[in-house]
């Protein structure tokens, strides 16, 4: 089939190059006019595991194509995606001019039926605003409809979960746009819901909710695991393997960060206040995530004392493994936290150096370094902030004797705490 998506970011890159990948002829248009140089020209403004071969893959079969025009894609295409950003606003409420934009934009170009989709994260209610904007502006009387199909992409692991998704969810009144919803995603072999638009668009929101509660609560009891002496890695484990519950987003550290988590959860609390209901728990979910990173940092004051002009190396920017976006890090928000204190720091992370500089700026203070081990040398403590796989399995005989003293502070619990005291490190980690 063929589709346009609009918006060539993280979720509309990666969204294109899978349709592209299954065989849709798919053109991915970007306002940015740098963004489209670059991909024309074939490179890939981000850094996604495998999103590379799969884009120059597809493009070579001549079913992916990137333009700055939306005209040129509505023109050609029977559905059209919108993958714009839906950033937060001081309030906490999404911003939707992008959206608001992108659908007048459509509707400037509407000669003929089409399925206009929504895939960026948005309030409830959004498609209907969409429809009717799109009505009003307009120019021919061309018939549309509006679908709302929720991302649920995770950064790292994108192409994974959009390829082998655990859900597709359809929100829509008609059945035009599900019949075509269906074909697009038929390859994809996995359950599809078939909705509303307002319950798909809470779909979103409640699960993206779910999950940070659910990291809000590891972080919870690992409070109470360091005041009883136990182990929240064995607990949630313990916990985790009732199938009602499951493991995974039960991993205790410095908090949940990145482009989404934290804006799904403030725009959700304000989405419900707007419908009458006060989501205490969500805001419960957001304290415990901030208070888990003051509660490091104390870690860290108590053991360093004064941070003035501490050498502190920190292990990772990117707000997780596998990526280099920096959105909302809590590693970047631990870094400006230890520079205010006027710690001196050596930062490294495998990806995501170069976006990091826009916000943490190289200077007396702080040193970008090529590697990892670089990061321990002459430092008084080592952190770790990024839960890269990789720097659990450093060769920790040789960073301790390249440390001036060997104290180590494991935000993402990738060490286990008894070697890390064989090898002779002063080592504190999360809830263990
Ligand atoms: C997406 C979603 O759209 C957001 O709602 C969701 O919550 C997270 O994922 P993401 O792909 O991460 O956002 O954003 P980004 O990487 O910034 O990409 C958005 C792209 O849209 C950018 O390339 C930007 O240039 C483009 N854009 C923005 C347009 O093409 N037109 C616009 O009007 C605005
Ligand atoms: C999230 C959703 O998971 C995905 O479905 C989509 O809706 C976009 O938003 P993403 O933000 O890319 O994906 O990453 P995710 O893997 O969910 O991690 C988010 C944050 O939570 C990271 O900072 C990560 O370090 C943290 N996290 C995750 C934990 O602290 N503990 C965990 O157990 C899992």
């Amino acid at each position: 089939m063929n589709l346009s998506i609009i918006g060539t970011g993280y979720v509309g890159l990666v969204t294109g190059a899978c349709f592209a990948e299954v065989g849709h002829r798919v053109i991915c248009v970007d306002a940015d006019a740098n963004k489209v140089r670059t991909l024309q020209a074939g490179g890939i403004p981000i850094f996604e595991p495998g999103l590379d071969a799969l884009v120059r893959r597809n493009v070579a079969a001549g079913r992916l194509s990137f333009t700055q025009s939306t005209a040129e894609g509505v023109a050609n295409s029977e559905v059209v995606f919108i993958a714009v950003p839906t950033p937060p606003q001081p309030d906490g409420s999404v911003d939707l001019s992008y959206i608001e934009s992108v659908a007048r934009e459509i509707a400037g170009c509407l000669t003929g039926y089409r399925i206009i989709v929504d895939k960026s994260t948005v309030p409830v209610k959004t498609a209907e605003k969409v429809a009717e904007t799109v009505k009003r502006y307009r120019k021919t009387d061309a018939d549309f409809d509006v679908v709302s199909n929720p991302e649920f992409l995770r950064e790292g692991f994108a192409i994974d979960d959009l390829m082998k998704p655990d859900r597709i969810v359809i929100g829509t009144s008609g059945p035009r746009a599900v019949a075509k919803m269906r074909e697009i995603y038929a390859p994809f072999e996995a359950p599809v819901i078939v909705t509303d638009t307002n319950s798909a668009e809470l779909i979103k929101h409640a699960a993206n909710s779910f999950l940070a509660l659910k990291i809000s609560y590891a972080n919870a009891l690992s409070v109470i695991c360091e005041a009883s002496g136990a182990n929240v890695q064995e607990v949630t484990r313990g916990m985790g393997l009732d199938a009602r519950i499951g493991t995974r987003f039960l991993q205790a550290g410095l908090g949940f960060g990145g482009s989404c988590f934290p804006k799904d959860l403030s725009a959700f609390i304000k989405i419900s206040e707007q419908l009458g209901y006060d989501f205490q728990l969500l805001k419960e979910v957001q304290r415990i995530n901030s208070a888990q990173m003051e509660r490091f940092l104390q870690k860290i004051t108590n053991t360093l004392w004064v941070l003035k002009d501490k050498r502190i190396g920190v292990l990772g920017l990117a707000f997780k493994q596998n990526t280099d976006d920096i959105r909302s890090s809590p590693a970047i928000d631990l870094c400006q936290r230890l520079l205010k204190d006027g710690a001196r720091l050596k930062v490294y992370d495998p990806q995501a150096m170069e976006k990091a500089k826009a916000v943490l700026k190289p200077g007396p203070a702080l040193e970008y370094v090529a590697t990892a081990e670089e990061v321990a040398t002459g430092s008084d403590a080592l952190v770790i902030a990024t839960e890269w796989p990789q720097f659990g399995k450093l060769d920790w005989t040789k960073v301790k004797s390249s440390m001036a003293t060997p104290i180590l502070f494991d935000g993402r619990n990738l060490l286990d705490p008894s070697e890390a005291a064989t090898q002779g490190f002063t080592y504190k980690s999360i809830g263990r």
